[in-house]
């Protein structure tokens, strides 16, 4: 699935809500440590796909605000977070005023944008003075066993595994806010630990997005490629790393 298509992203709204919206957790609890976020702050997710994140802040009493550019999402978003001020849209176009937020997120999202720079700026045109901005995205490919099948399975098709993109990389996260004229204030490393109950879940989650055939096809390369991950019990644990980092609009 091309990343950058809402359209995809709205057909597999619900499965990426059971098999993968609650992963990236560790992450959004080293954003709060953070940035200090609880009862009070007003925070926009951007990208907020099935409003996971939003959920999470919504329990701590912070007053939220999400958008994505997928319809699916942001149905299935309003049904967990109905008091969260949702809209259909992307991180280039945010239609909120200019200081609107404590803390704008994006996690796992910046990266489908068309141009990084430009959505990170209006990220920080709707952060109030003295707000911050926290991005994350995964780590680099070796960190991550997901990457160990995904790459598999570009292999088997005749395909060579997609490099890193700069975000992956260590201190990408960071160039990118300096280069949006941020200051860090905080970076860091997150195991991001991912299991499936059995074959059918890790294919599924893997596979999230082809079209059946693809799947019937590309199903015993998952398998096998994952095989060092399985456990007796026939479920598989994958151990993973996204990177955050969080800044502040100079000035
Ligand atoms: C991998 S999912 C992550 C969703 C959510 N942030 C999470 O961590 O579960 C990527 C999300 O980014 C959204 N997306 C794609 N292009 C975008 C853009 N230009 N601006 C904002 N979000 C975008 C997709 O629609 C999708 O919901």
């Amino acid at each position: 699935m091309n990343g950058g298509d809402p359209q995809g992203w709205s057909a597999v709204a619900s499965g990426w809500a059971e098999l993968w919206g609650g992963f990236a957790e560790p992450v959004w609890r080293a954003v709060v440590d953070a940035s200090g976020a609880g009862p009070g702050t007003v925070v926009l997710d951007v990208g907020c796909g099935s409003g996971d994140l939003l959920a999470h802040l919504d329990k701590l009493g912070t007053s939220t605000a999400g958008i994505d550019p997928a319809t699916g999402m942001v149905e299935l978003a309003r049904t967990r977070v109905p008091n969260t001020d949702l809209r259909v849209g992307s991180a280039e176009h945010l239609p909120w005023p200019d200081a609107s937020f404590d803390l704008v997120t994006s996690i796992n999202a910046l990266q489908f944008a068309d141009d990084t720079l430009d959505a990170l700026a209006e990220m920080a045109r709707v952060v109030k003075p003295g707000g911050y901005i926290a991005i994350s995205n995964w780590a680099e490919d070796d960190r991550n066993d997901l990457n160990t099948i995904e790459n598999a399975v570009a292999r088997a098709a005749g395909e060579e595994p997609l490099p890193d993109g700069d975000l992956r990389l260590p201190g990408g996260l960071q160039q990118l806010l300096a280069d949006g004229q941020l200051d860090v204030v905080s970076s860091g490393l997150i195991d991001v630990p991912w299991a499936a109950a059995d074959d059918n879940d890790l294919v599924s989650a893997v596979l999230l997005g082809e079209d059946p055939s693809a799947i019937e096809a590309e199903a015993p390369t998952v398998v096998e490629a994952a095989r060092p991950f399985r456990t007796r019990s026939g479920s598989y644990h994958l151990n993973n790393a996204f990177r955050y980092a969080l800044g502040r609009p100079r000035g």
